[in-house]
């Protein structure tokens, strides 16, 4: 650690930048109403501070912007793939690399070949567009996180960790049979609240996995995060270099999907990687089909360099260093005003249980969704409800609504866009929130689509 100081400093300098609008309580009522109050439908130039994500909205390098002049735009065999290629290799080791558009585009292809109706995919726990993909192909796609990483409160190091006890058992069961044509791990767990998994995890996995002569496949997306939670919490690894960290983490796992858009410090872009022959010829004839040439697969040759210059950046120390600390001191400055967040606090989000702090709002009254609508009002700052808004399901028989499992807001944090005033900014919205929490009022839905409501159904305040 290089920084013995309390300040998180951010380990680069500010050479373009790109202004916020400032607003008023008053535009933002107009602006949130407009939208229907649905926190997806407000144009991104009214938002002041937004967190809705941290998937495509990185800044890029300096380093980044020069390798995508340099970008090769040749139909087939551009130079900037086997740069990407080499990038990607050196890490993960693996033979066969397919660029894909992005994370989802590299799931489709993949259970699209490898799902089938009667089969099931094991993971820690699967996030919603794999879960989605497993689905589509008539799959079954099984959650089985350690029991820790589904209390918000539960204090444990890696609580994305798989139960590899479930996970025997589930492969004993269906011993034999081919039903399970591979195992999934996602590092760091996201629908988890961003928790890593640990080495000795990963390892024992690819154990059991071996044993039973079933793939170990990599959700790759925070890759760097989950090393560094690794070099930091697991014993033994205090020591090693980054770089030494994903090796070993890639050296358990026959393959990977990965989101570019995430630890690869790019804004667009994605890639399944793996060592299978077969399956590459076939993941070919899919990637032709529907991406493009598999030496661009959906992505410009710009976008290859700057995807290979992301994987050189992400891994250094000094980067993560600051990644993982400052989302620490966002959590931290909530815990110390006594507002109850997903502990601990993970890599690439804070996760609020709005459950906790608006118990006042019943779950089909949407307290996660109250929560993001009183930031925007308050402060401007866009979050993401993870609760029934989008997880409530519909009793068959009934046609009830059940609630979620949870009911949260992320505030996921994009990677070297802001900088330490911005979050402490955050910080006294949410703070200011806080103190009038009573009034806050619960929400009910006025329209919405048969599918995937957050991203487009209209609500109102309840009265
Ligand atoms: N896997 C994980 C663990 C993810 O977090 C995401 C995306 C994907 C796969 C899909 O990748 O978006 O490139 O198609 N997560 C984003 C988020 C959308 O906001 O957490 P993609």
């Amino acid at each position: 650690m290089k920084n013995k100081f309390k300040t998180v400093l951010e380990p680069f300098k500010i050479k373009m930048v790109e202004p916020i609008k400032m607003t008023t309580y008053e535009e933002r009522q107009k602006y949130i109403q407009e939208a229907n109050y649905n926190i997806f439908c407000i144009k991104a130039e009214n938002i002041l501070i937004d967190l809705l994500t941290d998937s495509g909205t990185g800044a890029m390098s300096a380093s980044q912007w020069a390798a995508m002049m340099e970008g090769d735009e040749s139909y087939a065999g551009c130079r900037s793939y086997y740069k990407m290629y080499d990038a990607i290799h050196e890490l993960t080791g693996f033979k066969h690399i397919f660029p894909t558009h992005q994370g989802r585009a590299a799931e489709r292809i993949l259970f699209g070949i490898v799902g089938e109706e009667g089969k099931i995919i094991p993971n820690n726990t699967h996030f919603d567009t794999t879960r989605a993909n497993i689905e589509y192909n008539k799959t079954e796609a099984v959650d089985l996180v350690i029991q820790e990483g589904k209390s918000p409160s539960i204090n444990h190091p890696f609580k994305g960790n798989i139960d590899l006890k479930k996970l025997r058992e589930l492969f004993e069961k269906h011993k034999g049979t081919d039903r399970i044509p591979v195992c999934m791990l996602t590092i760091t767990n996201n629908s988890g609240g961003g928790q890593p998994v640990s080495m000795e995890n990963i390892r024992e996995t690819k154990k059991i996995c071996d044993e039973y002569g079933i793939p170990l496949f990599l959700d790759a997306c925070r890759f760097a995060e989950n090393a560094y939670f690794i070099k930091i919490r697991e014993p033994g690894y205090e020591n090693k270099v980054i770089k030494e960290i994903v090796q070993e983490i890639f050296s358990y796992a026959d393959g990977a999907t990965m989101s570019s858009k995430k630890d690869a410090l790019v804004n667009m872009g994605g890639f399944l990687a793996f060592n299978d022959d077969d399956l590459a010829q076939k993941v070919q004839n899919m990637e032709i089909l529907t991406e493009g040439y598999p030496t661009y697969g959906g992505l410009s040759g710009r976008d290859l360099a700057a995807l290979a210059q992301g994987l050189h950046e992400v891994i250094e120390e000094d980067y993560l260093e600051y990644r993982i600390k400052s989302t620490q001191y966002f959590g931290d400055a909530l815990i110390k005003e006594g507002i109850p967040v997903v502990f601990p606090i993970g890599g690439h989000a804070v996760y609020i249980d709005a459950k906790k702090m608006l118990p006042h709002i019943k779950p089909c009254e949407f307290p996660g969704h109250a929560l993001a609508c009183e930031l925007y009002l308050e402060g401007g700052i866009r979050a993401c409800e993870i609760g029934s808004l989008m997880f409530a399901k519909k009793d068959p028989a009934t046609g009830e609504e059940i609630p979620a499992q949870m009911e949260l807001l992320r505030l996921a944090i994009p990677r070297r866009v802001y900088t330490q005033s911005h979050i402490d900014y955050v910080v006294e919205v949410i703070h200011e929130v806080n103190r009038n929490k009573e009034k806050i009022k619960g929400y009910e839905i006025v329209e919405e689509p048969p599918f995937l409501r957050h991203f487009s159904a209209k609500l109102k305040p309840k009265k």
